[in-house]
């Protein structure tokens, strides 16, 4: 069956010189099996006809929203809607700055902020356009956002003579991208993973509670990348302020405290192939909760006897069956590396991943984290400072390395 059978694939183009590679490339993902639709800026058709692109693609092709003869109108939401993917190639620096800020001047724009699809940006443009500061920032917010991926240009000859990176991908390096996404996609259908995620909170008396100030970012991330990958979902979190992930193979548990997360995830533990557990739990609890608020009145200082709380992971990693893979998290200030190893041990983890409080960017409330995987060989795989999604992607990565 050829890799891409059935795929309805939307292929944006904007106007740069690199649009006369786009009907190689259009040739290509037919023959793959994919159904091609084709939007272009109005500006792109000085680059490439619109009579080029419908020959190859055998549609269509779409650039305003309305046609100026017959009044039909290109409807933006449906053709949005109706894709698994969109790859808008070339994109020059003024579409990547439109996208980056949301701007919908033309139907290819409109159609990018209306899709849920996944999106491939492929930026071409000149050397010093696409080192600019503005640029640069515009790809780093394109590739922070959720199920988007940048491809890098490449070096070499421009058009305009000079020499450096700038160049759009070959046809057949696009391709393989494409597919590869598919590939990655669905590497994980017929599994179920439990994640854990956001703080635990352990109640003192109605009003008050001991917490930490997880924001449930990296778990929720976590989330999201496995059920893109295909894999079932149950998101055993604690309170948070962030929104929910609404993928519909994802079923969101709000806990509140550590005994009903381990409840949960007890539950769905057995027939599941793992969890990656990125709460960050409160190891104490009040002995007792108070029934009623407690006044300040007549009162100089306050002791609350605590106790210890279960150690979800450990327990899990008591039943765990061989086939199935966990996942700790650590987050130090002093003998990282140590104390992380010692937690992947007492825990029985596949794999634990550290972050220091140490490194800048990275921990709890963050946008972005800096992590070190340990593995039970005590291997350690150092990763820059990214954004959580792209961390994500990481963990997911190693993970699914492991199942193979
Ligand atoms: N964890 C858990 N249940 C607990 C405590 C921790 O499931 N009661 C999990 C966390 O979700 C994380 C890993 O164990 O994946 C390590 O958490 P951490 O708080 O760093 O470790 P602790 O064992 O609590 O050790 P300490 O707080 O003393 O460093």
């Amino acid at each position: 069956m050829p890799s891409l059978d059935g795929k309805k694939i939307l292929v944006g183009i904007s106007g740069g010189i690199a649009a006369y590679k786009i009907p190689s490339l259009i040739r290509l993902l037919i023959k793959e099996g994919a159904e091609v639709q084709v939007i272009q800026t109005p500006y792109s058709k000085n680059f490439i006809t619109p009579l080029t692109l419908s020959t190859v693609s055998q549609k269509p092709v779409y650039s305003d929203f309305f046609e100026q003869n017959t009044g039909d109108w290109h409807s933006h939401i449906g053709l949005a809607r109706n894709c698994d993917l969109m790859v808008i190639a070339p994109t020059t620096a003024n579409t990547l700055s439109k996208m980056a800020y949301g701007q919908a001047d033309n139907l290819l724009l409109a159609v990018y902020l209306a899709t849920p699809a996944p999106v491939i940006v492929v930026p071409a443009m000149d050397v010093d356009m696409y080192n600019h500061p503005a640029t640069q920032n515009n790809i780093k917010i394109l590739s922070d956002r959720q199920n988007h991926i940048v491809l890098e240009a490449e070096e070499g000859e421009l058009a305009s003579g000079l020499t450096g990176k700038g160049r759009m991908p070959e046809p057949e390096t696009i391709l393989q991208e494409i597919i590869l996404f598919f590939q990655k996609k669905n590497s994980l259908n017929g599994k179920t993973f439990i994640v854990t995620a956001g703080p635990t909170y352990e109640k003192i008396d109605p009003v008050r509670f001991i917490g930490n100030f997880s924001s449930g970012k990296m778990g929720f991330a976590i989330a999201e990348e496995l059920a893109f990958r295909g894999a079932e979902v149950h998101l055993v979190s604690g309170h948070v302020s962030i929104p929910y992930p609404i993928q519909s193979n994802i079923t969101v548990h709000k806990i509140m405290s550590t005994v009903e997360m381990l409840d949960v995830v007890r539950k769905h533990f057995p027939e599941s192939d793992g969890a990656i557990f990125a709460a960050a739990v409160a190891d104490f609890r009040p002995v007792s909760t108070i029934g009623s608020k407690i006044k300040r009145e007549n009162k100089a200082s306050l002791e609350i006897k605590l106790e210890k709380n279960p150690d979800i992971a450990a327990e899990m990693g008591k039943i765990k069956k061989d086939k199935q893979i966990t996942v700790g998290f650590a987050l130090e200030m002093n003998n990282e590396l140590l104390n992380a190893s010692k937690k992947l041990i007492s825990k029985n983890l596949n794999f634990i991943v550290l972050n220091s409080l140490k490194d800048k960017g990275a921990g709890f409330g963050t946008d972005t984290n800096k992590i070190t995987i340990i593995d039970k060989n005590n291997k350690k795989t150092v990763f820059e400072l990214k954004h959580k999604r792209k961390v994500a992607e990481d963990i997911v990565n190693y993970l699914v390395d492991l199942l193979k």
